[in-house]
């Protein structure tokens, strides 16, 4: 298992190479596209970033009512060993590490407007973050703006087209795992995530349906069909998730004491206990984390086949360069010929 976990997270550094030095891997798949990764997806203030906090276990990312999230965020989580320091680093501030969380979050909001102004704008430009922590999972998140029905003042009429057709450009991928966020008090049948899931994977295969604001249903009413799939079937089991509400992140309710109020309201809940071991958020991380395994384990052979190619590539293109490696180019390129090198060896160790 341990090596699995080694294998997961080279798949997760040659990501970051991929994204740092541009794409390999040729004409047809490319590494970054044969390499899976998990996107948020649902309608605005859905719960799709709070969401993506839990999983992290970390508060970081702006929020707040109308339209917040304007340029795709991928977030990448790297496990470090125990007792070593928690930072986060951007793609666009390489050198700078980042161990205030509060610092993230205001960055990740002054790079938003960088590129879309101060206006509502959105952009398809994304955002690069790296979490290095021992509290994480090797893991590749991607936050995305929310699906509106309608443009608000301030914003062009095309935006509503605009965000459905990057979200799609995420999602139709067939690497891409869907985390499907709809909210409790909203009828699941005009879910937005629900019918953009259905339109990408028909068979439900790589969508996984995450039920968010359970705490704020109306009284008398439950979620049981939904969680227990009798609403809407996917081949994978649906989450239910208490979030923070507005409330509780005015008031600083930090992620773990968070987490344990999640945790004590399906457990002490009359409706949902039965359910209890398989809600809320850390469930979800474990449950992607595991099936992300699976995913690599099946692509295990086109994704050595790729590497493979990707490596003669790498030689070729540095025997262009020449060697030893002086120029600055060179030495990322050898980075990640080092690392698909690693991957090959890592695989065939986990064959012996
Ligand atoms: P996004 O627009 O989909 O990214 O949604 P956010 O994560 O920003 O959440 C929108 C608002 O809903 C915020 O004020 C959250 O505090 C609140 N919220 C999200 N999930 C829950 C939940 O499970 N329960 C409660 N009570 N509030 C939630
Ligand atoms: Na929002
Ligand atoms: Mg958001």
């Amino acid at each position: 298992m341990a090596t699995m976990e080694s294998l997961i997270g080279l798949v997760n550094k040659i990501q970051r190479a991929c994204t740092v030095l541009g794409d390999y891997g040729g004409e047809g798949m490319s590494l970054w596209e044969a390499l899976p990764s998990v996107a948020v997806v649902g309608g605005q203030s859905s719960g799709k970033s709070s969401v993506l906090e839990s999983v992290v276990g970390r508060d970081f990312l702006p929020r707040g009512s109308g339209i917040v999230t304007r340029r795709p965020l991928v977030l990448q989580l790297h496990k470090i060993a125990d007792g070593q320091q928690e930072y986060a680093e951007f793609l666009h501030a390489p050198r700078k590490k980042f161990t205030d969380f509060a610092a993230v979050r205001k960055e990740i909001s002054d790079e938003t407007d960088r590129i879309t102004g101060k206006s509502k704008q959105i952009s398809n430009v994304p955002i690069h973050l790296s979490i290095y922590s021992p509290n994480v999972v090797n893991l590749t998140l991607i936050d995305l703006p929310g699906l509106t029905k309608v443009a608000v003042e301030g914003q062009p009429e095309s935006i509503v087209e605009d965000i459905e057709n990057m979200v799609r450009s995420y999602v139709e991928k067939p690497n891409c795992i869907i985390l499907a966020i709809s909210p409790a008090n909203q009828d699941i049948a005009t879910s937005d995530a629900i019918k953009l899931g259905r339109e990408v994977d028909p068979s439900g295969e790589r969508t996984f349906g995450v039920l968010t604001k359970l705490d704020l249903m109306d009284r008398g009413t439950n979620a049981v069909d939904v969680l227990e799939g009798r609403s809407y079937r996917l081949q994978h089991p649906w989450v239910g998730i208490v979030n923070r509400s507005q409330a509780d992140i005015n008031k600083n309710v930090d992620m773990m004491a968070a987490r344990r109020k999640e945790k004590e309201y399906f457990e002490t809940s009359p409706e949902y206990g039965h359910l209890a071991h398989k809600m809320g958020s850390e469930y979800l991380a474990k449950l992607l984390s595991q099936h992300l395994e699976t995913v690599i384990r099946q692509r295990i052979p086109s994704i050595v086949a790729l590497i493979n190619k990707t490596i003669d590539e790498l030689n070729a293109e540095l025997d262009k360069i020449g060697r030893p490696i002086a120029v600055d180019s060179g030495a990322q390129l050898y980075t990640i010929l080092e690392m698909c090198r690693a991957f090959d060896r890592v695989f065939k160790e986990h064959l012996d």
